[in-house]
Order: C-alpha cells, then structure tokens, then sequence
C-alpha cells in the first residue's frame, strides 16, 4: 500500500482522511500560530469535545488520537488534530490540477486552499486565515473530507457546510449552489463571546469572520483597495491634501497591515503602532512600511521632520498605540485623521494588548489571568480614549475603522458617548462606514467586487485588468455626476494596480463597482471565456459590502430607521443570491465587529464562458447590489433613493417600495 506522502496530490485529495495515522508532526516554531485559547470546558465537556473530535476517526484509532487531541485541547485551548495536516504544499493551483468530475467544485478546492496559503493565511496550521479567529475549518480532518466531498460531487449535488463541519452531499440540481455554507449561526440568546470560546472549544461552531469562512480572501490586495478609498475620502472629508498631513492608527495585522501601505498610495505621512515585534518585521520586510521605530521621542523628531518636507512616509511604531497618542499630545504634534485597528471584536483573546505591559507577560497574563487582564484591557482602553478626546478637541478628524473600538471602549467606561445620544449617534465619533464609506459608496452600489483567474496565470489577470478597466471607461463617459468621484478613483486603481504588486497567493484583483459596473465587467469576461483568450474566472466579493452585511456599528452604521439592528437584508441576500445562480453562497454570525455583533454573507460564482454563466451572472448580481440599495433607499437614505430610482430605469421589472419623506419641522412642533 503507498503511504500518504508517495500519494500524488489528486490522489491525496480523493483519499480524504486516511486510512492508516499518519505520522505525527512537530509543532513548527517558524509559523505564525493562533495564541493558547482560554480555559473555557470543564473536565467533563472535555470529554465531550474529544467524543466530537473522534467521529470523524475509526474506532481503531480513537486510543491515540484521544491522548494526542486532549493533549492539544490543555495546550492550545483547541483540537486542531495536527497530525492530519496534509503533506502537500498548500497554495491555489491552476484549476485543472485538481481531481473531480465539476468545474465549480474545481474552483471552490482553488480557494479554499488559498485561504489557507501559508503566504495569505494568518495562523495556516490553525486554519485562520485572519482577524485571530477567521477559520476556514475549526480542525483539519474537516479540511480532509470537504476536499474529498468537493473531488467527488457531481453538477447535480450541494455540499453542506455546518460551521466549518461537512455534513455531505445532497441531491440538488445544475442551478443550485454547489456549496452553501453557514458559520457561527447561534440561537440569539447563545451568542455571547464566551458562548463562541465554548461551542468552538467543543468543536460544534466556529467563527468564519468574513472571506475566511467562505473561501473568498484574497490576501491583502483587498484591504488595501479599500483602505486606500477609506484614506483619500476622509481627506476629502476634511478638505485636506494627503501631502504633509499626518494619519495615526494602530495594528499591522492581517488587515490593518494594509494602512501604512495604503498611507503611502494615498500620499500622507502614516504612523502606525504594533505591539507584535515579529508582526512588524513582516510588515517592514514586505516593503508595506518604510521605518520602524522605537524610542518615542525619535518619533516625534521623525513625524516633525515628514511635516515640514511634507514627504510621502510610513512609520511603525514597535510599541503600544496609547502611548503614542499620549506623546504627540504632550509634544503637541497635530494628528490631521486618526483611527484604530487593532481587533478589538476579540478584545480577551489578543486583539488588543494593555499598555504599560510587556507583549509576552500581556499573552501570559491572557492566558492565566484571564480576568485581571480584561480589566487591564479596560483601563487602557479609557486612557486610549482621553488621550484621543485631546486630540480631537485641538481639531483631529477621528473615525471608527470597523474594528469595535467605540463599542469595547464604551462598555470600558470610556468617555466615547455623544452627549445626546440617539439610535445611530450613540458615540462622540463617526464609524469610517457613516461618514466614509456608507454615503460616498454603499448607497450609489459601489463595493468590494473581486475575481480570481483559475489558470493561476499572471497574463490572466493582466487581460482581465484591461477588460475592467475599458468597461469602466466606456460607463464613466455615461455616468452621472454623482458617481464620477467613484468611477475615477477606480478606474486610476486598476491602471496602477499591476504596479503596486499586490497578488499574493491566487491571482486574484478587487475593485469597487456598482451593479451596472459588476454586470457588465462578469459580462465581459465571460465573452472572453468563451472565446478562448482567458481561462475560467471565479467571481465574488467581500462580505463587506452594500448588502451582504448586517452589521449596526460597521456596514450598516448609517442606517438611522431603527433598523440597524435587523438583519432581514443579509438573510434576504444569501437566499436571493442562492436561488439566482451563486455557485457557493455563505451566512456569517460575528466577522469584523464580533461574535453576536453581526450577520453577513457572501458568494461564489463561477465563470466558464458558457450561456448558463451568462444568465446567472445577471441575475445574481444584479440582485446582490440592489437588495442593499433599496433597504438603504426604505431607510431615507439620499444617495440610494438617487440609485434605486435609476437602477427602475435601467430594468423595468424592479419595482421597490420609495419612502416619502416628512418634513422634519411638521415634527418639531408636535
Ligand atoms: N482594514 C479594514 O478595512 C477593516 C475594515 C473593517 C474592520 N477592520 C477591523 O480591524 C481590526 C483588525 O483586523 P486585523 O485583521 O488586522 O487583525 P489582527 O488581529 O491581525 O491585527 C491587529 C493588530 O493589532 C495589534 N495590537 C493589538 N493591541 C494593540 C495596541 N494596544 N497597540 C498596538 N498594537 C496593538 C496586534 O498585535 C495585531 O497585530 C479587526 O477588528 C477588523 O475587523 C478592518
């Protein structure tokens, strides 16, 4: 018989969990791995864990692996059943080097395999791809079997995902999704922070964050992009030029890595402080960061000297983001936009680390002291906030960049709520959503389209470049005023986007584009699928968008019916998506803002140059924007009541409800 490793790749796949134990692996010290969870199980769910854990083994197995899993369960918290992690390299290969009878299942093995690239992921032996806690599979004999059941379906079947679990194949039709998928859906009441550390503890949940759970990330490429158009709006929102003007924020992490960079496309001076020396050294390593400094005075030399050459710069600070706030107060260095991104959705279990506390005592402290390090969480988030109340008192434009910093300073006790609180303005300060991103993009459409080409060649990706970007040339020229801003910014984005290097694993490119910009630019390849000039292209986006997510204090922010606390739209959404020709659909609880804090939802759609593609590509998308506008729209909001009023125009058989509009002083005098 062969053992695993002489086993070819397609054959590794087909084998799913194998048969004889593989051997053990070591545990490697070079990988960037998920930090030990916190004790959550008593003795006795432990064994319930490891019961879960064992189902997916033959019984001639379970005396070994029950000593090795308990084993990983008191040292990291978790079982992620090392040992089963495959031989082979994990990177998205070409789509035709992968086993199966379906072209869509093809595609989805392509990315889940990106997801879990040792170049893309965060911590890839855990299977997070990032935020700490965004898995694609909460251990790897799930991996295993997904990838067997995927080489396996045929056109005619769905695959079941239950939190990372496959429950199998199911009889379905060419139509249906090939996959749908559901991570986190919790009965309300069960979906507190430490009910995710229990039920993911016990193997029966997991937290999918976003593009994790859902096979869709595509490195930092995306977060980039929109971190870029988050940087230059704001200083449109200020009326100041990037050049000279400084941006202070927090966090190198997987996406918050993405701002020192997106700093320097942008044009402004960017501090940004991490706690994480190794973290920082990638960041420096990788180019996304100019200099790295340590000593606090050095820094505001260093800040002072970038004003008054008003250069382009990026600065981490080694150290925590509260003493930097602190200083340049003290030294009265003026701070033009300031944010946070650090995770604060994770705020016990390493997003956020106190001040005044070394990183390695803090993960000790995290660890062993679970309770004395969530006050000193707490206290440093108050001091986070004064210190941020200074600056913003002597003029600094300060928003919430989506990661939970007003809401975990609040239940802080921070000093972050508006003196007159109403629902949508319970804080002193803006999310990046309600200023930003909401009113200048999500009510006209515009969001985080992606695609993947799954040839896995460069030259693909080129030619789809030049496809998008002549589409979006030829729609600008008949584009209203009130997108111009948006099409330019992006039309400019995909002209430099080849420069700025930013394909790591798959190749894979985002943009922001409204329905009509989607559509026609899935249109177009698929008309060069057809023709044979490209390969297939895997199409999605980022939970993050128009109307994929309910989220109060992030995506759906400013919404102010009352309804941000509904998430009717991100339900609607998967489902619409799902009977409209989606090849995977999947629905989130928790991702970006926290476990319980939101809903959201995502697709997948293949793209092979056939009729069927065509047909669902415009159904579908045309339904994945518009559902966001017209709720935007049923909440009063200006620029989607503009938005759902032209996309009636362009498609007669869309019919949505308008809202009339009161006269505010009919209310006044009431
Ligand atoms: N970039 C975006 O557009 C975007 C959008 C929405 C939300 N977010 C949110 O931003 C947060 C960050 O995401 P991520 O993937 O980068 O997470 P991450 O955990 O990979 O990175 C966060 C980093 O912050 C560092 N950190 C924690 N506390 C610190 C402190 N006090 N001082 C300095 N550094 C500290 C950590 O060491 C870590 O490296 C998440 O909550 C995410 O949901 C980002």
């Amino acid at each position: 018989m062969e053992t695993t490793t002489a086993l070819s790749f397609k054959k590794q796949i087909k084998q799913g969990i194998p048969n004889e134990l593989p051997s053990i692996k070591a545990y490697e010290t070079t990988i960037n791995h998920a930090p030990k969870r916190k004790e959550i199980l008593s003795d006795e769910e432990k064994k319930l864990a490891l019961q879960n854990a064992l189902r997916y083994f033959k019984p001639e197995h379970h005396k070994v692996l029950a000593k090795e899993f308990l084993a990983e369960l008191n040292d990291y918290g978790r079982i992620y059943m090392y040992r089963f992690r495959p031989d082979y390299e994990m990177k998205a290969r070409p789509i035709k080097e992968y086993p199966g009878k379906c072209k869509q299942a093809k595609a989805i093995m392509l990315m889940i395999q990106n997801n879990l690239d040792y170049a893309v992921a965060q911590h890839p032996h855990e299977l997070i791809t990032y935020g700490g806690n965004g898995g694609v599979f909460s251990n790897w004999a799930q991996y295993l079997l997904t990838m067997k059941y995927l080489s396996e379906m045929t056109d005619k079947q769905t695959l079941v995902m239950y939190s990372g679990h496959p429950m199998g194949l199911f009889p379905s039709h060419k139509d249906a999704p090939r996959v749908v998928v559901t991570n986190g859906m919790m009965i309300p009441n069960y979906s507190k922070p430490d009910d995710y550390e229990k039920f993911n503890a016990l193997g029966v949940t997991q937290y999918g964050q976003m593009t994790a759970g859902s096979y869709m990330y595509i490195g930092p490429q995306g977060i980039v992009h929109g971190t870029t158009i988050t940087v230059l709006n704001a200083f449109r929102k200020i009326e100041k030029e990037p050049q000279g003007n400084l941006f202070v924020t927090s966090g190198l992490g997987g996406m918050s890595g993405a701002q020192p960079k997106a700093g320097n496309i942008a044009g402004c001076i960017t501090v940004c402080a991490e706690v994480n020396p190794k973290i920082t050294q990638v960041r420096l390593d990788q180019g996304w960061i100019d200099e790295k400094i340590t000593d606090l005075d050095e820094l505001v030399a260093r800040v002072n000297q970038a004003k008054e050459n008003k250069e382009t710069v990026s600065i981490a600070y080694l150290g925590n983001i509260v003493d930097v706030w602190e200083k340049f107060d003290k030294e009265e260095v003026h701070i033009d936009l300031g944010s946070d991104q650090t995770s604060l959705h994770n705020p016990w279990a390493g997003g956020y680390y106190p001040a005044d506390i070394s990183f390695e005592d803090a993960n000790e402290m995290m660890a062993n002291e679970p309770e004395l390090f969530k006050e000193k969480v707490q206290e440093t988030l108050r001091r986070h906030a004064k210190a941020i109340n200074k600056h913003t008192a002597k003029g600094t434009y300060f928003f919430d960049y989506g990661n939970a910093f007003l809401l975990e300073a609040s239940r802080a006790g921070a000093d972050v709520m508006s003196d007159n609180p109403t629902i949508g303005r319970e804080f002193k300060y803006p999310s990046y959503v309600q200023d930003i991103m909401g009113p200048m993009c999500f009510d006209y459409g515009f969001g985080p389209f992606r695609w993947v080409c799954a040839s896995g060649k460069p030259e693909d990706l080129a030619k789809t470049d030049a496809i998008a970007c002549k589409v979006l040339e030829k729609l600008k020229k008949e584009s209203p005023e009130e997108i111009q801003q948006q099409m330019t910014d992006n039309i400019q984005w995909i002209k430099g986007a080849q420069e700025n290097k930013l394909v790591v694993g798959s190749q894979a490119r985002i943009l922001y584009a409204d329905a009509e910009g989607r559509m026609k630019i899935a249109k177009a390849f698929n008309k060069a699928i057809k023709k044979g000039k490209i390969g297939t292209v895997v199409l999605g986006r980022d939970h993050h968008d128009v109307s994929g997510t309910d989220s109060p204090y992030r995506e759906t922010s400013n919404i102010y019916d009352g309804s941000r606390f509904t998430a009717d739209m991100a339900i609607h959404n998967v489902i619409g998506d799902s009977f409209r020709g989606a090849t995977w659909v999947s629905i989130h609880n928790g991702g970006g803002v926290g476990w319980g804090e939101v809903i959201n939802g995502g697709f997948g759609m293949v793209l092979d140059g056939s009729k069927d593609a065509g047909r669902r590509l415009e159904s579908m998308l045309f339904w994945d924007v518009n559902n966001g506008i017209a709720r935007r729209n049923w909440a009063r909001n200006e620029g989607a009541i503009f938005a759902i009023e032209r996309a009636m125009k362009s498609e007669p058989s869309l019919k949505v409800t308008v809202p009339n509009l009161v006269d505010n002083k009919l209310l006044a005098n009431l």
